[in-house]
């Protein structure tokens, strides 16, 4: 159970709250990626922050954010978008290492999930790094499961 963790959801506007925890999660894609480290170490805010502005602007952008009622302190966020067509996206997940095991993840999913269905999502997808495949039994909990592998030309 995640205890004293308040959750604050909203759209658009919580895209900069959550600029440190992103960073944090890119340097987790960069760890774990076999062939595109540099690509992920390389990623600025700047551009996810256009990235998220546009899927809003497109569809409908959700973010939650898990925060330790006591501190403050942010300890994780969920981004989710869906578009016109009714595809759903989990577009970011992530849980401060010091913070996991605690029920957060689970709930960031769980409201995430609710609000694509009651949104109009028809379909539900999630992308993580090749080389994050530990995360995989994770998403197999919500319905998840691997349909494609995508492969793309690495600039030399
Ligand atoms: C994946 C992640 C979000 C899970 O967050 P968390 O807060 O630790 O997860 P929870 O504590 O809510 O776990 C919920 C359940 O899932 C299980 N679980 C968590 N991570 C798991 C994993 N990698 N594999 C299998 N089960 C896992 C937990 O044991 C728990 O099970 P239980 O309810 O039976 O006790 C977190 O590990 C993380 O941020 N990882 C790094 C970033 C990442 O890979 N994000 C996904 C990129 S697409």
């Amino acid at each position: 159970m995640s205890g004293d963790v308040v959750f604050v959801c909203g759209g658009p506007e919580l895209i900069d709250k959550v600029e440190g925890l992103w960073k944090q999660l890119t340097l987790n894609s960069s760890r774990h990626s076999v062939d595109f480290s540099e690509h992920y170490a390389s990623r600025c805010f700047d551009q996810r922050r256009r990235e998220l502005r546009s899927r809003a602007e497109r569809g409908k952008l959700r973010i939650d954010i898990a925060r330790e009622a006591g501190s403050g302190h942010d300890l994780g966020y969920c981004a989710s978008c869906v578009d016109a067509d009714g595809l759903g996206t989990i577009e970011s997940l992530y849980v401060h290492e010091h913070a996991r095991d605690r029920g957060i993840g689970d709930q960031l999913m769980r409201r995430n999930l609710k609000w694509l269905k009651e949104n109009g999502a028809r379909s539900v997808v999630v992308f993580t790094v090749y080389g994050n495949e530990g995360v995989l039994p994770f998403y197999y909990r919500y319905g998840f499961r691997p349909k494609a592998l995508m492969l793309e030309i690495k600039e030399q």
